[in-house]
């Protein structure tokens, strides 16, 4: 596990967005595993900006989110699709038949994340993972509890984490209460991981995640397992971990970052 600590929120989207950047540009075919929430909203905006500028392109790329809502259909505004087309899809040249997502809706949805299962592996499994990390540990939408060697399925959410989402649910709209995600298994299976954390909220959890016993209660924790997992936090994110050392002298003298600090990164 590679745990980089850059200083602000603004710094550690930047070098995680040029981290897909340059995945884009090393592999324009490759198959991103793409994540949804708040975090990811500013890497979005800066891919959409490589993108605009013509320093990236999304014509050969396959993309797999690792979530959506059980019972919302892809037009609701309030599902995980409708967040993808707003943040990436309409404005980058994404094909839209290779942009999957689970179907919370699918009348049969053990038959439908099996489907989504033997998607992923059609496409050739997935090249780099996106992760974001909740409140509760989670990673997609397994919460505490998860098998550590999960794939694709319906899981309850927790109240902690309906909490966190109620935001996006107005006019007294209820969050759902369940939802179809990739499992710990699946995320584990991507060729590599990049989990970003920002804010002071996250510490907490990104300490029992990343420098904790690796357990089902703390679903992030499975990410010890891979062996190319990349953590990118601000120092918010990482005031409670207690190995900063070593992550900062990583980063500022390993050659696999040479190139990031020549970018000023
Ligand atoms: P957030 O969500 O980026 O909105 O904090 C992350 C998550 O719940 O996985």
């Amino acid at each position: 596990m590679d745990i980089v600590i850059r200083p602000t929120q603004v710094d550690a989207v930047k070098l995680t967005a040029m981290i897909i950047a340059d995945t884009l540009r090393r592999n324009p075919a490759a198959v991103l595993g793409l994540a949804t929430g708040r975090t990811f909203q500013p890497v979005y905006a800066l891919l959409v900006e490589e993108f605009t500028e013509g320093r990236i392109d999304f014509s050969g790329v396959t993309t797999f989110n690792l979530d959506e809502y059980a019972g919302i259909a892809e037009t609701d505004p309030r599902s995980f699709s409708a967040y993808m087309r707003e943040q990436l899809f309409s404005k980058v040249n994404v094909s839209p038949d290779r942009c999957h997502l689970p179907d919370g809706t699918a009348a049969d949805l053990a038959e439908s994340c099996k489907a989504y299962e033997s998607a992923i592996a059609a496409a050739g499994g997935i090249d780099l993972q996106l992760l974001g990390i909740g409140l509760t540990g989670h990673v997609g939408f397994n919460e505490p509890g998860s098998a550590l060697h999960s794939r694709t399925r319906t899981k309850a959410l927790s109240e902690i984490t309906r909490e966190q989402y109620r935001q996006y649910f107005n006019n007294g709209q209820e969050v759902p209460a369940r939802a179809v995600t990739m499992g710990i298994g699946t995320i584990l299976d991507a060729q590599r991981c990049l989990l970003l954390a920002t804010g002071s909220e996250k510490s907490a959890v990104i300490a029992e995640a990343l420098e904790g016993p690796i357990t089902a209660s703390v679903p992030a924790s499975a990410l010890q397992f891979h062996e190319n997992c990349t953590v990118l936090l601000d120092e918010a994110a990482a005031s409670r971990l207690n190995n900063t050392e070593y992550y900062l002298t990583t980063f500022a003298h390993e050659p696999e970052w040479a190139e990031y600090r020549e970018r000023n990164l």
